[in-house]
């Protein structure tokens, strides 16, 4: 028998044919003369509705309450045009077999719940209709990610996720350590609260293995090197921030895209970063149909047409000066006062996207490269509606010196970028890129208002759970 997958469209040319489907039960209606199922196998987000008589093999599942929100089912039965309104066709149960039960206690019944209680169902929420269309359009924007880049030439490269070098120099790193020191030789008793070894204090800035080693925040020194040898290189990997703050934007660990363009300057930047945008955008909306709809419906109204035009029009570019000078004239009182060197603060970029329009750079890194005014950097940033800052890119210092320079300025340990700096002493080209957020994209997307609900296990200060 072959299978037949979630949707009721998929049905509609297969009228008539017995079908098998694997899923779990949405609803159940037990009605006098017939019982209706709703079934999701997540391939989609419309249900397959199953109706079924008293005959049917395995009705007395139904009866002893097995078929219930939760359980995993096994349905044969025909594809029939259905005499409801929701869908075209459904399927008319020949035979049901409970797979696995679901036991009453089943907190996602079908009411609606709120996405700050499904948090704490992590394990249980892709199961919901929000969750399981984030979960595809996640997916599909990942795959329209490498689809972009591999048809453009780039080569994908892993960069590590345990390194040594602070990509961001912001000191926001999670340590790495050999061993928990519950399981290390601890010989004191730590009355103190600090456990000992042998070998006395536990120096856990040295702990990888007698060395200092942290999470990367940032694959982009290691995309440098491949990008010095291959050209157009991008990364796509976990990244990580010790940053303590709790906001609907950020994560400590978060995916991050970050391509890397040789002989390239910051105008060929912004140009890869928006037909990157450009494209995953508009693969979303021509391949996830369905659940843009819905999000479009439930979760942000009209998400498509912002969306939509996201994908056509022209982007506003604005230099730093006049997006200081915009926010200067703004009549909006602001908690963090502007002036020319500050960094923009979300409530600036909401401003200049949601009030003003999109688009600006800033200020920082040392990898950044100093403009000729000597005085401000070639850097960018992508603001958007809602999510504010979803890329941020550069293009590097490319002179050997100036680098050099920088990193003394900042009081960074030059002996720990020794390979950094050589890729400047060999070879050296202009070169440019930029790191985006993925789940920063993904609310873009979606319309999830909180980045918590874009990744599907959230680690935030605190928690780790699932
Ligand atoms: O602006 P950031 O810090 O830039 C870099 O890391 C560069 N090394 C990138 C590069 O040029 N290759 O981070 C880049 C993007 C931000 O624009 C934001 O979308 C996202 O990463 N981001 C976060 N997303 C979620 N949670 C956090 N804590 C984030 N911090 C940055
Ligand atoms: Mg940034």
């Amino acid at each position: 028998i072959a299978d037949i997958k979630g949707g009721p469209e998929q049905g509609l040319d297969r009228l008539g044919q017995t079908l098998q489907l694997h899923g779990w039960v949405r609803t159940l209606r037990v009605q006098s003369t017939v019982t209706f199922i709703e079934v999701n196998d997540g391939s989609c987000l419309s249900n397959m509705q199953c109706v079924m008589s008293s005959d049917a093999q395995g009705y007395d599942q139904v009866e002893s309450g097995s078929v219930a929100t939760g359980a995993s089912v096994w349905v044969q039965g025909i594809v029939v045009n259905s005499q409801g309104s929701k869908q075209k066709v459904e399927l008319k149960v020949n035979k049901i077999v409970v797979v696995g039960k679901s036991d009453p206690s089943y907190p996602i019944q079908k009411k609606r719940v709120s996405r700050e209680f499904l948090r704490t169902k992590a394990h249980l929420r892709p199961r919901t209709n929000t969750f399981g269309a984030v979960a595809r359009v996640r997916n599909a924007l990942a795959y329209a990610t490498h689809k972009f880049f591999q048809d453009n030439g780039f080569v994908w490269v892993s960069s590590p996720i345990i390194t040594a070098s602070d990509c961001e120099g912001a000191g926001e790193q999670f340590c790495v350590t050999t061993l928990m020191p519950s399981s290390r030789d601890v010989v004191d008793s730590p009355v103190d609260g600090i456990p000992k070894t042998k070998d006395g204090l536990i120096d856990w800035s040295q702990d990888f293995f007698g060395k200092p080693a942290f999470l990367t925040v940032s694959g982009q020194l290691n995309a440098e090197t491949y990008a010095t040898a291959l050209s157009d290189v991008y990364t796509f990997g976990p990244t990580f921030r010790a940053e303590n703050s709790n906001t609907s934007r950020h994560l400590a660990e978060f995916w991050m895209i970050e391509p890397e363009l040789a002989f390239a300057d910051l105008d060929d930047d912004m140009a890869c970063a928006t037909a990157y945008l450009q494209y995953v955008v508009r693969y979303v909306l021509e391949n996830c149909k369905e659940d843009m709809d819905f999000f479009n419906t439930w979760i942000e109204k009209g998400i498509i047409d912002r969306l939509s035009d996201v994908a056509q029009k022209e982007f506003v570019q604005l230099t730093y000066t006049n997006a200081i000078e915009l926010l200067l004239r703004a009549k909006k009182k602001f908690e963090f006062p502007v002036k020319w060197g500050c960094d923009l603060q979300s409530e600036h970029e909401r401003y200049i996207t949601e009030e003003a329009f999109s688009g600006c750079p800033e200020i920082k890194a040392f990898y950044m490269r100093q403009n000729d005014d000597g005085n401000t950097v070639a850097a960018m940033d992508v603001l958007v509606p809602r999510v504010g800052e979803l890329i941020g890119g550069s293009q590097r210092e490319e002179r050997l010196e100036y680098l050099e320079d920088r990193l003394e300025q900042l009081k960074l340990n030059k002996e720990s970028y020794w390979w950094y700096l050589d890729l400047r002493r060999y070879g050296s080209v202009p070169h440019a890129g930029f790191g985006l957020g993925f789940e920063r994209l993904v609310q873009f997307a979606t319309g999830v208002e909180n980045i918590r609900d874009a990744i599907p296990f959230p680690r935030t200060p605190g928690s780790a759970e699932f």
